[in-house]
Order: C-alpha cells, then sequence, then structure tokens
C-alpha cells in the first residue's frame, strides 16, 4: 500500500545488483511511495543486465554506470542525474559493500594491503567521494536525506566479518562528519541504518554466514529484519517525516544491538538435568 510518502521527489540508488540487493527492494519502494529514481551500480555489476529488469518496473528508471570509486565516474553520474531530473536530488542511497580479503578469504591477521585498500575505498571512502561530488557540484536539494548501508561489526567483534568491520566503522563516521558539514551548509541530512544479517551476494559472502544469521535470529527479540523492512526504513528516512534526524548510526535489527542474551539462547546453554 502506497502512502505516496516520497511524491514529488527524486533519489539516487546504488547497490541494485539483483532482486536480493536491499537496494533493488529500496528501489521498488521509493517508486511505490511516489519517488523519481536514477539507479546507478559499478559497470562490472551490470554486466548480468538484471538491473534492466529493475529499470522497467519502475518507470524506466535511467542506469548510470560508476564505479563509486572513481571521482570521473561519480561526476558524470551526478551531472546526468541533475539534467535527468532537471534539478537537484532529494536522497541518495549509499548500498555498496565489497572485499577482496573476504572473498579471497584472507584471515584479519594477515590481509593483503592492497585489498585492505580496495575494502576502505569501495566500502566507505566511497561516500566520502559520493558526497563531497555532489557537495561541488549542489546537487542535493536542502532538507535532503542520504543513506549508507552499515553493520554492528562496527562496533562490535564479529571475527569472520574482517576488514569490512574496519569499513563499517570509517563509513559510520563519514556519515557523522560529512554530516555535519551538509547539515551546517544546506540543511542535508546523513545518516547509517545497521541492518540485521541479510541473505544477498554481499551477505552470504562473508564465511560462516548461515551460523551468523541464525544466532542473530534467535538473538533478536523482534528476529532478524529482512530486506523488505529496511526498505521501509530507508523510504521512512528519506521522507519529510525524519527531517531533524541526522549523523545518526540507526539499528535496524529487531533489537539485535541491545539484547544481552534471550531465553532461547540461555537454554542452549543450560547445563541438562
Ligand atoms: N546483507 C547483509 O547481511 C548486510 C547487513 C548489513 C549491511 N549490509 C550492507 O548493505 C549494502 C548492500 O549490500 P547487499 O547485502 O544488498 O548486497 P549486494 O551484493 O546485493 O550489494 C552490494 C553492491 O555493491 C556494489 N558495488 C561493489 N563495488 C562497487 C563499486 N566499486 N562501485 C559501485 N558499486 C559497487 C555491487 O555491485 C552490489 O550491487 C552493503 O553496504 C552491505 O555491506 C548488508
Amino acid at each position: 500500500m502506497s502512502n505516496q510518502l516520497l511524491k514529488g521527489k527524486k533519489g539516487i540508488i546504488s547497490g541494485a545488483l539483483n532482486n536480493m540487493s536491499i537496494a533493488w527492494k529500496v528501489a521498488e519502494k521509493a517508486y511505490e511511495q511516489g519517488a523519481e529514481i536514477v539507479l546507478t551500480n559499478a559497470p562490472i555489476a551490470m554486466r548480468m543486465g538484471e538491473i534492466n529488469e529493475l529499470s522497467a518496473k519502475i518507470g524506466n528508471a535511467p542506469i548510470i554506470a560508476a564505479d563509486a570509486t572513481n571521482m570521473e565516474d561519480l561526476d558524470n553520474l551526478f551531472t546526468k542525474s541533475m539534467e535527468h531530473f532537471g534539478g537537484k536530488a532529494d536522497f541518495i542511497l549509499h548500498s555498496i559493500g565489497m572485499s577482496p580479503n573476504v572473498r579471497k578469504g584472507k584471515h584479519y591477521t594477515e590481509v593483503n594491503y592492497e585489498w585492505y585498500k580496495q575494502t576502505l575505498d569501495v566500502s566507505a571512502t566511497s561516500l566520502h567521494k559520493m558526497l563531497a561530488t555532489a557537495w561541488k557540484k549542489d546537487a542535493i536539494n536542502d532538507w535532503g536525506s542520504v543513506v549508507a548501508l552499515t553493520y554492528i561489526a562496527a562496533q562490535r567483534i564479529f571475527p569472520d566479518y574482517n576488514d569490512m568491520a574496519d569499513a563499517k566503522s570509517l563509513l559510520e563516521s563519514i556519515a557523522r562528519s560529512f554530516g555535519y558539514h551538509y547539515g551546517t551548509a544546506k540543511k542535508v541530512r546523513i545518516n547509517t541504518i545497521s541492518q540485521s544479517p541479510t541473505v544477498t551476494t554481499a551477505g552470504s559472502g562473508v564465511k560462516g554466514f548461515d551460523g551468523f544469521i541464525n544466532y542473530s535470529e534467535a538473538m533478536s527479540p523482534l528476529g532478524n529484519a529482512d530486506a523488505n523492512a529496511c526498505a521501509d526504513y530507508c523510504v521512512a528516512m528519506f521522507s519529510d517525516l525524519t527531517r531533524y534526524v541526522t549523523m545518526q548510526n540507526l539499528f535496524h535489527d529487531g533489537g539485535f544491538s541491545i539484547t544481552g542474551v534471550t531465553q532461547e539462547v540461555v537454554e542452549k546453554f543450560a547445563t541438562k538435568e
């Protein structure tokens, strides 16, 4: 059901790789709520062509290829988006993450530092680069909203999350720092949403993801939040109903982040009589 929460708003959505991607659901829901969308992803991610299917579903949204680590690509993304919109954007979703160390199974204690740099650049600095480009081109309307997706490994140790944990800490810090500057200058708000483990291409790449997701389910009073629920939260954050929320890391995790233990977990560890 649509309340047209984003009626008249224009947004750029990155990271829709396939129909499991969180960004894919955000694009569908934002469109359903009345927004006009531009889609973007890394050129290499478009090879499968699945993003064309999403574009067709959401009013033939333009697809603009951009490697989020490349300043020229980002410049082109914002130039073309503004041409298409006939003005500035109202919201941006950063839904980008990748670690070569995770992909190639390198242990945290012996990461490859070239790959480590890539992890940070793709998964965190890319938010800074996007925001710096938008800032330079004055591409976001006053009271606009930027959301980046993150994970609680930024605050607590989840060993197999590897160097992505470091990237997420940096990502959250960039949201705060840029949030200050963009807020003061343009009333633009910048937040991160810290999502439950979710079955997607990036998510399932983490070693032991199965155990991870089941543990999280057992430790969350409401259970894990799925990709559709995350998309609903993103829509709320893009809407005018959250205009004074900025520079926050917002947990969207069924209560996981504040739960010490649940009965279900206690029972698993209880000594059998
Ligand atoms: N799935 C989870 O369990 C989970 C939990 C919390 C947060 N997140 C975060 O949500 C975001 C989206 O991930 P997802 O789970 O939907 O997986 P996904 O694999 O569908 O999305 C990751 C996206 O990043 C894009 N990407 C990678 N390198 C890029 C580059 N250089 N330039 C532009 N785009 C690039 C990929 O093409 C892909 O579309 C990520 O930031 C991820 O860390 C995921």
